[in-house]
C-alpha cells in the first residue's frame, strides 16, 4: 500500500536519501589498491609557509613547529606499512557544511578494521566532557553523501581555558585518544592548532579538515576553497535563480537578498556569478573604496530609477550577509561596541535591553553614539548580540536587507516620486548549509577524509589536510597550521588566528563580475543554474570563483 511505502520512507528513508547513498564517490587513485581503500604518505616536501608574524608565532609553537618545520606535504605513494591500533576521535566544530558525513567515512574507511574512529558528541564541548561512542562501518555506509552533521552534532565551544585544556587531556588520557580529527573553519582550525601544541608530549595528534561554506579559510592553490561552499552557493543560486525568472514575470518586485557568507562575500560573489543580478554588493570592496552606506544606498536607487525609465520595474539586489561590518562608519561603531561590550559584560549581565542600549551609548564615542542612536531598533539590538566564542558578531541575525529596503525606498521617493518601488526581503542562509552535497563537495569531502586518516596513520600532527588540483583527478596534501597563524586584535587583546580569506579585488573572479555588472544592472541579463544535479550535465561543476581564480581552463573537474 501507499501509505506502508510512506512510513517506510521516514527516518532518512525518502527516495532520494537511499539513492544518494549508493550513488558512487570517487576515491582518488592514489587511495586506490584494487578495489580496496589504502592510506598514502607524505614524503614529498612542498613550501614552507611563512606569514608577516612567524617570528612571533613560533615562541609560541616550538614543539609542533619543530615536527612540521612549516613545510607543507605532498602524498606521493601510498603507505604500505600503516600502523594497528589507533585510536582517532573525529569532531564538527562550528557551524554544518554539506559533506561533513563523507569526511568522517573517508576517516573510517582509510583507518581500517586494525583502528578505531570515536565520534565526539556535539563539538568541542563533546571532547571536554568526553562524550564519544565507536563509529561502525554501517553507520558510516548509511550516512555516505548525506547533508547535514547530524550524526556528531556540533557547537561553536573555543576551548580556551586551562581547565578546559586540562579536561581534553584528561578525556584522551581516558579513552586512550591517539589523534584527534576537528573538522571546522578558520576559527576551529586555529584553535586546532593550540591543541596539537597543547597534546604534543602526550602523543596526541590533532589534524584539521577545512570546513566552512563561507569559504573564507582558503590558501592560494594549496587550498582553493572549503568543502560546503559550492552546495551552499549552488542552493542559493537556485533560489535567486528562481526569484529572477520571477521578476519580469510578475513585473513588480525588487528582491533584496541577503546571502550568509559571515564576513567574506565569497558566496555572494559566487551567487552573483552564477545568477546574473542587477545589482551585488561586495563587502571588501566596500572596505577598499571606502563607501559610506549612503553611496550604497545611492548607488541602488540610481539603478532602480535608470531601469524605471526603461520601463523596468523589478530587480534583485544581493547583499553579503557580513556587508555591515566593511562599511566604514560602521566598522569603527562595531569595533568600539566589541571593547564596550567585552569591558562592561558584568554590569550589563541583567539588563533589559533598552537599558543596555543606553548603558552602552554612554560608552561609546560622540560620533559612535550618534550613528548608534541614528540607526531602527531591529539594527541597534542585533548589534548589541553577544558574540559568539570565537569574538565574532552575529552577522546572520543583522536584517542588512531590510534597513537597505527602508533607506533606499527613501532615496528613490526623494529622486523621483513617480518611480513605482515595491519590495521583498529574503535571507538565504540555513537552506544551504544541510542540503546533500553537490558531487563536488560529496567527492572533495570523501578525498580530504582520506587524507585526513591517512595523515593520522602516518603520525603527523599540526595540519590542515588538503586535498587540489581538481581538473587533474587530485592531490592530497597537508598544510601546517602554524604556517598560517597570524597576530590579530579580537576583543581588545591580540590573538593568533589564522587569517580569514576575503575576496580580493584584483582577483579574476571579482575582475570578471566587476566588467559585467554594469550590464546586469542596465537590464536583465539573469541566467538560472537550475537545481544542483547530482548526476547530469553540470554535476561535475566546479564552484565559477574556484575556477576563475586558479586559472582553470574550464569549470568541470576531474576526480
Ligand atoms: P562556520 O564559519 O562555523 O562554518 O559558520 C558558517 C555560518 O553559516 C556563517 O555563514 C553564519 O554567519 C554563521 O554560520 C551562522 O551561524 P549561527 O547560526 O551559529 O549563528
Amino acid at each position: 500500500m501507499l501509505t506502508d511505502t510512506l512510513t517506510q520512507q521516514e527516518k532518512n528513508n525518502s527516495h532520494f536519501e537511499q539513492a544518494i547513498r549508493e550513488l558512487p564517490t570517487a576515491a582518488c587513485s592514489i587511495f586506490l589498491k584494487g578495489e580496496r581503500i589504502v592510506p598514502v604518505s607524505f614524503d614529498e616536501e612542498g613550501e614552507v609557509l611563512a606569514t608577516g608574524d612567524s617570528e612571533t608565532i613560533a615562541k609560541s609553537f616550538p614543539k609542533t613547529i619543530a615536527h612540521s618545520g612549516n613545510r607543507v606535504l605532498i602524498a606521493s605513494t601510498q603507505n604500505t606499512n600503516p600502523p594497528k591500533g589507533k585510536r582517532v576521535a573525529v569532531l564538527f566544530s562550528g557551524g554544518p557544511a554539506a559533506g561533513g558525513h563523507n569526511v568522517v567515512t573517508g576517516i573510517k574507511r582509510v583507518l581500517g578494521a586494525d583502528n578505531t574512529l570515536l565520534g565526539v558528541v556535539a563539538g568541542p564541548k563533546g571532547l571536554i566532557k568526553g562524550e564519544f561512542f565507536e563509529i561502525s562501518d554501517e553507520q558510516t555506509n548509511r550516512i555516505f553523501n548525506s547533508g547535514g552533521f547530524d550524526f556528531l552534532g556540533s557547537d561553536r565551544t573555543k576551548i580556551k581555558t586551562d581547565e578546559q585544556f586540562e579536561a581534553v587531556k584528561k578525556t584522551c588520557r581516558d579513552n586512550g585518544v591517539n589523534a584527534i580529527v576537528v573538522i571546522g573553519g578558520d576559527d576551529s582550525n586555529t584553535n586546532a592548532a593550540i591543541l596539537a601544541e597543547y597534546l604534543y608530549d602526550e602523543d596526541v595528534q590533532v589534524i584539521g579538515v577545512p570546513k566552512t561554506i563561507d569559504g573564507d579559510l582558503q590558501v592560494r592553490n594549496l587550498l582553493p576553497i572549503t568543502f560546503g561552499f559550492d552546495t551552499a552557493t549552488r542552493v542559493y543560486s537556485e533560489l535567486v535563480g528562481n526569484i529572477l525568472q520571477d521578476t519580469p514575470s510578475s513585473r513588480k518586485y525588487w528582491h533584496f537578498m541577503k546571502v550568509m557568507g559571515r564576513s567574506a562575500s565569497h558566496v555572494a560573489l559566487e551567487v552573483a556569478l552564477q545568477t546574473k543580478p542587477a545589482v551585488c554588493l561586495i563587502s571588501e570592496e566596500v572596505q577598499e573604496m571606502k563607501t559610506s552606506l549612503a553611496q550604497i544606498v545611492e548607488l541602488i536607487a540610481q539603478t532602480v530609477i535608470k531601469r524605471a525609465k526603461k520601463g523596468i520595474n523589478h530587480g534583485c539586489v544581493i547583499i553579503p550577509e557580513g556587508l555591515i561590518e566593511f562599511i566604514p562608519e560602521f566598522k569603527s561603531l562595531i569595533a568600539d561596541l566589541n571593547d564596550a561590550l567585552a569591558n562592561f559584560d558584568e554590569q550589563m549581565a541583567d539588563m533589559t535591553i533598552n537599558e543596555k542600549r543606553d548603558f552602552i551609548a554612554q560608552k561609546l564615542t560622540p560620533e559612535h553614539a550618534q550613528l548608534f542612536a541614528s540607526l531602527p531598533d531591529y539594527i541597534e539590538e542585533m548589534l548589541l548580540l553577544d558574540r559568539d566564542s570565537h569574538g565574532n558578531l552575529q552577522v546572520s541575525r543583522i536584517p542588512t536587507e531590510r534597513l537597505l529596503i527602508d533607506m533606499v525606498s527613501r532615496r528613490v521617493r526623494e529622486l523621483e516620486r513617480s518611480v513605482r518601488f515595491q519590495t521583498q526581503d529574503h535571507f538565504f542562509g540555513y537552506e544551504g548549509r544541510c542540503g546533500a552535497p553537490s558531487r563536488f563537495d560529496a567527492i572533495y569531502t570523501y578525498n580530504l577524509g582520506l587524507t585526513a586518516g591517512s595523515l593520522v596513520l602516518a603520525g603527523k600532527t599540526g595540519y590542515i589536510s588538503a586535498f587540489n588540483a581538481f581538473p587533474e583527478g587530485g592531490k592530497p596534501l597537508a598544510i601546517p597550521f602554524t604556517g598560517l597563524l597570524n597576530i590579530e586584535q579580537r576583543g581588545g587583546k591580540d590573538e593568533m588566528v589564522i587569517e580569514k580569506a576575503l575576496v580580493k579585488t584584483d582577483s579574476p573572479a571579482f575582475l570578471y563580475f566587476a566588467s559585467r555588472r554594469e550590464a546586469w544592472g542596465s537590464e536583465d541579463f539573469f541566467s538560472s543554474p537550475g537545481p544542483r544535479q547530482l548526476w547530469g550535465p553540470t554535476s561535475n561543476q566546479l564552484p565559477i570563483t574556484v575556477a576563475l581564480n586558479q586559472g582553470y581552463e574550464d569549470l568541470m573537474f576531474t576526480i
